[in-house]
């Protein structure tokens, strides 16, 4: 069977900056931002999709991206824990774990934070999470129950869960309770 290769002039939107996708097309998001582009703030951690420590944000969306291909993502904008910084300064969620100690190792932080940006829009729009209890709101403010349901997939082997939660509530606490 002939493999689907991309078009030559496919690219993805890195941090906002375009790259080719990979001619080979079993290559994953998770290796072309580390092995290919030496992005190395997504870490690998188990590979398979359990851990949430290679958590990229594809349009606004938390996505793991050991489980994406990077071809899927031709025309699609991807933002790392790289990308998240501006000439202002850290992204104020970035500047809350380090206020808040949500890290020891640090090496699940990158996934940890992007994945916490891409769940607090998924409250803000309403999105359900297990232990939501009305399902018709159209708003979901980001409890301290929500959060935790929200981040499970996201480990962290330093057991730094409780800077973590705190971190992301001070950020979003406008919504909070
Ligand atoms: S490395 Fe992708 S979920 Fe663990
Ligand atoms: S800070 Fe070490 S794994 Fe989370």
């Amino acid at each position: 069977m002939t493999a689907v290769r991309p078009a030559a002039s496919a690219a993805i939107c890195i941090n906002g900056v375009d790259f080719p996708v990979p001619a080979d097309p079993r290559v994953s998001l998770l290796d072309l931002l580390r092995e290919t582009l030496q992005l190395h703030g997504t870490k690998k951690g188990c590979n398979q999709g359990a851990c949430g420590a290679c958590t990229v944000l594809v349009d606004g969306e938390r996505i793991v991206s050991c489980l994406s291909l990077a071809v899927q993502h031709a025309g699609r904008s991807v933002t790392t824990i790289e990308g998240l910084a501006n000439e202002q300064g850290l992204h104020p969620l970035q500047q809350a774990f380090i206020e808040h100690d949500g890290f020891q190792c640090g090496y699940c932080t990158p996934g940890q934070i992007c994945s916490a940006i891409g769940m607090a829009a998924e409250s803000k729009r309403g999105v359900p999470s297990h232990v939501t209890r009305d399902l018709g709101d159209d708003h979901v403010a980001p409890t301290h129950d929500e959060i935790r349901e929200r981040m499970s997939g996201n480990l962290c082997r330093c057991g730094a869960h409780n800077g973590i939660i705190a971190a992301i509530r001070d950020t979003y606490a406008e919504a909070a309770e």
